[in-house]
């Protein structure tokens, strides 16, 4: 008999049909229940079996994580908090699982015990939610932006350009497995090139798409981009998922606007499309804030803030207004900063960007025109201010529990004024000869942005540490499999 998925069996009305589901054992309770969960949906389906007429064998090997087949009649269920259940017919084991072996037990693990099991931990209904919304706002965003007409461009994942400027980047090297190559104490020699040429893996997939939208006009690359930065925080993956867009045309204003619609409509995708998902997440939200002391629990559950992102605008400040309220907060939430902002100049530590998100403006804040020195080469230079101090046209966006969510800018276009700057900050011009050539034929005003996906994964799915919101995190600490 054909499968039905048990998604599509949780509200179905029609009793009396035969059906077939196929999926994994979560409880076999009073050897009689079979809670059987198929990945479609985080609830399971009931599956009552018939101990009386059914091998005694059988029933032993429906343990937690046996993969199970059953064939019977959807009946009304008598039982609380299900609508239908199975009148099991036929029970076939499909796979055994060794109870005693199995990690995962039908209670509660916390987050840090399923990060040491990751490779296990998508049969968790914590984990299924959180892909499945995962996967819900990568939809939304590529359905958002082909709905405006942008042009999906895939950026190369090794590159030989530095799109930062940062330098935090992976090496690729070639090696010959049949014949590594040795130093004397034994050690690995990699040799320091591909091909022959020095390459990394991707920081930012910008430069290409600059070189796509001065063509196309409008935009989007949606890729793993890695940096090599040495960080263990909640928020830093070595290996994460970006998404920028990049629009010939665009300034600054236009590109903020771009940024906000595209968050708030795929906030609001994942709303109209993950309720039962957001509903579970918002369920262990609420358990999470329960253990932390009074003053720090958020007063908004998951989907109140949600859809507080959705009403209200953002806040649009310069970074200079925002070093201005920094210094001015006063001395008791002052005290509150580890780092003191003292001078203009310095760059936003993220519990200054928390501050000014969740404490002063208490919405998603989008800060502009930083100064040109923390900031990439690329981006436009402003006139100088009456203080003489040089800002770019930056914009990053700032969300509440995140911090940096979006970076991005206008572009500068002017050849020299590009030139210029990369030779003060020692970026090869002539390497990047082919990058320059957007400015030297054809140059437009043009702007774009990145957006970390996983920060909006986490954003949404009110989980708090990016490690679980990607399915394989790579961080200093994690890259076995
Ligand atoms: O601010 P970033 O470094 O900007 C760029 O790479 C630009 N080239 C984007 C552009 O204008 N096209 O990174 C953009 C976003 C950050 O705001 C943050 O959300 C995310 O990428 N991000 C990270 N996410 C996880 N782990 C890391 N190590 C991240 N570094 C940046
Ligand atoms: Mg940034």
């Amino acid at each position: 008999m054909k499968r039905t998925k048990i998604k599509d069996l949780l509200n179905a009305t029609d009793f009396g049909q035969q059906v077939t589901v196929k999926g994994w054992v979560r409880t076999f309770r009073n050897n009689q229940f079979i809670a059987i969960n198929d990945g479609s949906s985080i609830n399971n389906i009931q599956a009552v079996v018939d101990f009386t007429s059914t091998d005694e064998s059988l029933l032993k090997r429906l343990t937690t994580g046996a993969a199970v087949s059953v064939t019977g009649e959807l009946v009304e269920s008598l039982g609380k908090g299900q609508r239908v259940e199975i009148k099991v017919g036929q029970l076939e084991i499909l796979g055994d699982c060794d109870a005693e072996k199995y990690p995962l037990q039908p209670k509660k693990h916390s987050l840090e015990f399923l990060r040491e099991i990751a490779h296990l931990r998508f049969r968790t209904n914590t984990f299924n939610a959180v892909f499945k919304v995962r996967n819900a706002l990568a939809f939304a965003i590529h359905k958002f932006f082909n709905e405006q007409g942008f042009v999906y461009m895939h950026s190369p994942i090794i590159t030989g350009s530095d799109a930062e400027g940062a330098g935090e980047m992976f090496r690729v090297t070639t090696i010959d497995l049949d014949n590594i190559p040795r130093n004397e104490d034994g050690s690995v020699n990699y040799k320091e090139d591909f091909f022959g040429k020095s390459t990394n893996l991707t920081v930012s997939g910008q430069l290409e798409g600059e070189l796509a939208a001065l063509a196309f006009g409008e935009i989007y690359t949606f890729g793993p981009t890695f940096r090599a930065e040495n960080s263990n925080t909640t928020r830093h993956l070595a290996e994460f998922w970006m998404i920028e867009p990049e629009m010939a045309f665009y300034d600054l204003n236009d590109n903020m606007d771009l940024a906000e619609s595209l968050l708030k409509y795929v906030i609001r995708y994942a709303l109209d499309n993950c309720g039962d998902e957001l509903e579970f997440l918002k369920g262990r939200l609420q358990e999470e804030e329960k253990l932390k002391p009074q003053n720090e629990r958020s007063d908004l559950d998951l989907i109140s803030k949600l859809n507080f992102c959705l009403e209200n605008s953002f806040e649009r400040i310069t970074y200079t207004e925002a070093i201005n309220i920094l210094k001015s907060s006063k001395p008791n939430q002052k005290k509150q900063f580890k780092y003191l902002i003292e001078d203009w100049g310095a760059d936003l530590q993220s519990e200054h960007e928390r501050y000014l998100v969740e404490k002063h403006f208490k919405k998603p804040v989008i800060l502009t025109d930083y100064p040109a020195d923390i900031k990439a080469f690329y981006m436009k230079q402003n006139d100088a201010d009456d203080q003489g101090r040089n800002t770019v046209r930056a914009m990053d966006i700032l969300f509440p529990g995140i911090g940096e969510i979006v970076g991005g800018s206008q572009r500068e276009e002017v050849l020299e004024k590009l030139e210029r700057r990369m030779t003060e900050m020692h970026i090869p011009v002539e390497e990047m000869s082919w990058f320059l050539d957007t400015r030297r034929f054809g140059s437009v005003p043009h702007s774009g942005f990145g957006l970390g996906f996983e920060r909006l994964v986490l954003f949404v799915t009110g989980m708090t540490n990016i490690r679980d919101v990607i399915p394989f995190p790579r961080t200093p600490k994690n890259a076995e499999f």
